[in-house]
């Protein structure tokens, strides 16, 4: 299976529509900023690395026809498009280092004139994805190193493919696993609301033919103290200085869960996934999203009494003390997080 979660083609913003998976594999051609901004927001286009490309591409497809005479009506344009996008989601990290990425690209070459500063914003946003394609091959290559020939692997939402450009980052350590000849069997959380682990992660995992079995959030514990799981992997939407970790809803559960089955519980994420401004993970914005994603399955069929209250944050934060070790594209990171995670990515 050859896919590309997002590019840029034909002027536009190729990017796969991820509410229609596993039903259809449809593209969806993004010529507009607000088209974009509403792609995001409907997690069309989601899980953080596949956000950090979609913001590079934004930034670009938001200024390619914008008039401007000199830097500082360009810096204007680029000011009201980085705001705007950043007004998307408020939790994956990724997306808002892309944004400031370009930002500081921009300003590095204000000298230039604006068609070259334009042209230099889509190379910037293509380095993106191409970073993203290495980092998520680097992750494998330093997370298969920790799961052996049969282990049983326990995942929640979509670290994979469709999280990133073409590789994934919980599941690229699979994927790299299996391209050295080790058979691992994954169980996927279906991951209420959105249902990420059931229409995403084990559409692409029996697309490449890992061995995956579809469980639903509620039966990890059960599956634990059966002595069926050997491993637990999650992706991070942002990951602060101490090591505190956001996720999707649901992370922390499984790394309380693995912690009492005492079973190592893992984090994959790349270097852009950090936040090292804040310190703790009660700092990190938590998305809160509306009701409908719980009282309608799918936005389709209502499960709920009419009107009762809901409460849906999109993300939960797994402290650090939970985490036996986080796999990044510049290698892994053991305890004391603190000092470790400064050492390794300051490498
Ligand atoms: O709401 P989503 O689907 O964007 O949430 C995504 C996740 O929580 C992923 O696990 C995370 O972004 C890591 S993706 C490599």
């Amino acid at each position: 299976m050859r896919i590309r979660t997002i590019e840029w083609v034909e002027d536009a913003i190729k990017i796969i529509d991820q509410t229609k998976l596993p039903g259809k594999l449809e593209y969806l051609y993004i010529r507009n900023l607000k088209a974009l901004w509403q792609a995001i927001k409907e997690l069309k286009v989601r899980g953080a690395p596949a956000l950090g490309a979609a913001a590079g591409l934004g930034v670009y497809l938001g200024l390619k026809d914008y008039k401007a005479g000199n830097f500082p009506e360009f810096k204007a344009g680029l000011d009201r498009v980085i705001s705007y996008l950043g007004t998307s989601r408020p939790t994956a990290r990724n997306l808002f280092w892309g944004l400031e990425r370009m930002r500081w690209v921009a300003e590095e070459n204000k000298d230039k004139s604006v068609p070259c500063i334009k042209e230099i914003l889509l190379k910037e946003a293509k380095k993106i994805i191409e970073e993203d394609r290495a980092s998520c091959r680097r992750i494998g290559y330093y997370g298969a190193q920790l799961f052996k020939n049969k282990d049983a692997v326990l995942t929640v939402c979509n670290a994979g493919i469709l999280a990133t450009i073409d590789y994934g980052t919980a599941l690229g350590v699979i994927y790299r696993a299996q391209e050295e000849g080790k058979r691992l069997t994954v169980f996927a959380c279906e991951t209420r609301p959105l249902l990420q682990g059931a229409r995403l992660t084990a559409w692409e995992l029996n697309k490449k033919g890992v061995d995956v079995t579809l469980i639903s959030d509620n039966m990890a514990a059960t599956l634990m103290a059966q002595g069926r799981i050997k491993k637990v992997i999650a992706g991070a939407d942002r990951i602060v200085a101490n090591g505190d970790t956001a996720n999707k809803i649901g992370t922390y559960n499984l790394a309380v869960l693995s912690r009492y089955h005492k079973i190592p519980f893992y984090i994959a994420a790349p270097a852009s996934t950090f936040d090292l401004t804040l310190k703790s993970g009660r700092d990190i914005p938590i998305e809160q999203r509306q009701a409908r994603e719980i009282t309608e399955l799918l936005f389709k069929k209502p499960i709920a009494p009419k009107g009762i209250k809901v409460y849906n944050p999109a993300f939960d934060v797994t402290p650090a003390v939970l985490i036996t070790a986080i796999i990044t594209d510049k290698g892994v990171i053991r305890p004391p997080y603190k000092i470790n995670i400064k050492k390794t990515l300051g490498r």
